[in-house]
Order: C-alpha cells, then sequence, then structure tokens
C-alpha cells in the first residue's frame, strides 16, 4: 500500500489502542513483522495545554517506523495546532480519531461524535492538512456510522477524501455497537470501492486466514488488527507467511510465548520505569496466559505482580506446571 512516500507491504498493521498498544507492545509487534503502527489517541486539546502525558504519548522510537501519531478533538484550530507540534517528534503519517465511541471523547463533540456531524469532520481534516507539510499523509479512522439509524460509513469516506484524507481505516462496527458483535466487512468493501484513496480494513480479523479473508471479501489495500493482536503478537508473522507462502504456523511453543511476554515486560519497564510498566503489564500477563491450563489461577496471581522478577518467577511457573501436566499425560 502506497502513503505518501511510503510503501507498507500489505500484511497487516497494529490498530492504535489506547492503554494497551504503547511503545513497547507496538515495537514487539514490529519485530513480528507488523507492517505499520498507529499511536494511542492523543489530545489535541492536552497537547495545546501542554500536557506532560500528551507529549509522551506521541513519542516514536525509530524501530516503530512507519507509525502514525493518532489525535481527537473536536475544533479544527485546535486540531491543526495540534498536528503542528506533533512534527517536533518527526510522525511518518497524522491519523485523525474520528471512531473512538467513549463517551468522555463523543460528549465533546470529538471520535465517533464526528460521524454525525460531516461539515465539522471535514473542517477538521482541512485543517489538519494544510497546518502540516505536505509529505505528511494525513488520514482518518472512523466508523461504520453512529447506530442502525445512520450509516454513512462511504459518505464520510468520500467526505474524507475530498478534504485532504491521503488514507482511511474503516473499522466496520457503529458508535453503539461499541466492540460487539461482528464487525461488517460488506460496509467495509462498499467503502473500499467508492473511494480512490487506500483503504485499511478493520474488525475481527485475528487469525492468519481472517486477514486473508478481509482481503479477498473487501479488496482492502491493507488490514489492521486489534484485539487479535493481544498476548499474540506473533500473529503478524504468522499473516506473513500466510499470504506469502500459504503456510500456517503454529502458536509458538509456551517457554516461547513466555520469553516473549517477559521481553515486553522488560522492554515497557526499561521505557516507563519498572513501577508503572509492571502493573501496566498485568493486563498483558493474562493476555499471554490465554489458553494455557491453569490460565484462571495464573491469571489471578498476575494481579498482584509487582516487579519483573515476580513476573519472571510467574512465567517460569506457568512453564513448570503446563511440563509436569504434559508429562504426566
Ligand atoms: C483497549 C482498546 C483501546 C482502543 N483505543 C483506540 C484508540 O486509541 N484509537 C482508535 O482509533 N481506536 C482505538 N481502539 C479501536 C481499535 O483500534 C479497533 O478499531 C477495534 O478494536 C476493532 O478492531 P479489532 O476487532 O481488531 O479489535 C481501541 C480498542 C481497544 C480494544
Amino acid at each position: 500500500m502506497k502513503l505518501g512516500k511510503l510503501q507498507i507491504e500489505p500484511t497487516a498493521a497494529l490498530a492504535p489502542m489506547a492503554g494497551v498498544a504503547d511503545t513497547a507492545f507496538r515495537r514487539i509487534c514490529k519485530e513480528y513483522g507488523a507492517a505499520y503502527v498507529v499511536g494511542e489517541l492523543v489530545s489535541a486539546k492536552g497537547m495545546t495545554y501542554h500536557s506532560k502525558n500528551s507529549a509522551k504519548l506521541l513519542e516514536i522510537t525509530i524501530k516503530e517506523r512507519p507509525m502514525a501519531v493518532q489525535l481527537f478533538g473536536s475544533e479544527p484550530k485546535t486540531m491543526a495546532e495540534a498536528a503542528e507540534m506533533s512534527l517536533e517528534n518527526s510522525p511518518d503519517v497524522i491519523d485523525i480519531n474520528m471512531g473512538c465511541p467513549a463517551p468522555k471523547v463523543t460528549a465533546t463533540g470529538a471520535g465517533s461524535a464526528l460521524m454525525k456531524d460531516l461539515p465539522k469532520a471535514a473542517g477538521i481534516i482541512e485543517a489538519v492538512r494544510a497546518a502540516v507539510p505536505s509529505h505528511i499523509p494525513v488520514t482518518v479512522k472512523f466508523r461504520k456510522g453512529w447506530d442502525d439509524n445512520l450509516i454513512n460509513a462511504v459518505e464520510f469516506a468520500k467526505m474524507a477524501e475530498q478534504s485532504g484524507a491521503a488514507a482511511i481505516t474503516i473499522h466496520g462496527r457503529t458508535r453503539a455497537q461499541m466492540y460487539a458483535p461482528y464487525a461488517d466487512w460488506d460496509i467495509i468493501r462498499q467503502v473500499k470501492e467508492a473511494v480512490s484513496i487506500p483503504v485499511i480494513g478493520n474488525g475481527d480479523v485475528d487469525s492468519p486466514q481472517s486477514a486473508a479473508e478481509m482481503y479477498r471479501q473487501t479488496g482492502v489495500d491493507l488490514v489492521m488488527i486489534g484485539r487479535g493482536a493481544l498476548g499474540r503478537p506473533w500473529l503478524f508473522a504468522q499473516i506473513q507467511a500466510y499470504l506469502k507462502d500459504g503456510v500456517v504456523l503454529p502458536e509458538p511453543p509456551l517457554e516461547e510465548r513466555m520469553a516473549v511476554m517477559m521481553k515486553h515486560i522488560r522492554l515497557a519497564a526499561e521505557l516507563k520505569g519498572e513501577d508503572i510498566a509492571v502493573r501496566e503489564s498485568r493486563k498483558h500477563i493474562a493476555w499471554y496466559l490465554k489458553g494455557i491450563r491453569g490460565a484462571a489461577k495464573f491469571r489471578n496471581a498476575s494481579g498482584s505482580v509487582r516487579t519483573v522478577e515476580e513476573a519472571q518467577a510467574l512465567a517460569q511457573e506457568v512453564i513448570r506446571v503446563n511440563c509436569e501436566e504434559a508429562d504426566s499425560v
């Protein structure tokens, strides 16, 4: 997929996930072949108030590139100002969030609330486009619509294209649907057919086969994965192998999975400090443990892990218990 000067492999991208897909996770996913990553959403208003938290969220390490920073806001002027400020980190792409369903975001007229106000959304895209150098692509991520009474993704996509978006990402659910039930891939196909800019398809891809199926059913230029990659960053390598050679790589052995988990936690600790990193890693530990024997018990234990050393001890215990049980079968 061509995005400005970037050439992005049509394998799979990592979706933006606030509080989850931080630098450490993005880097691990990149190591496994994620073709492109998008940062956690950042408040444009927070940036203009010089929030330290926003500044931190905008940082990009070389190992994450190509990477988009993602901004949200409801005022063209503030969004333009924030986009300009974000240039300090030399983002490869600036993505505008017009899909977030969280009430605290939509109540301010931002995120998916913009799907109810196309002129305002157009004004934001135009303002951001005008605020940054032309070689930096500006993209937009949005949903199928607001609710069953307002399914306007196709019209929205055309508006985004006309307003200067270099590519769009469509998540096949309405705002009302939040994250369930199944994403509508047909609306993704309709969006792809309606515009000439590249389209990234998103929603419910969680295996090499479903990635291939989304490409086949919708014709998108790139598939984007959110929840499917949690605790399974190797999914990107599995998708690559399947799309390129038709090979279905098995899930890595438990020892390797635990080694990846520890690498992820250590990297997070290096980047954020051990206290914060380990606290934030607890949910990742629970995802890495999904599907293994005794997962519920270990997931409970992960809730009280406080140091990298304790996480390492838990990983060793998981391996020991699972190997013993395997030996006794
Ligand atoms: C924990 C979590 C945080 C998310 N944060 C963001 C975000 O910051 N920006 C955004 O555009 N989408 C966000 N999303 C939505 C995802 O990018 C994606 O559109 C959605 O999860 C559907 O894809 P999936 O079915 O592959 O998970 C988030 C989703 C989850 C589960």
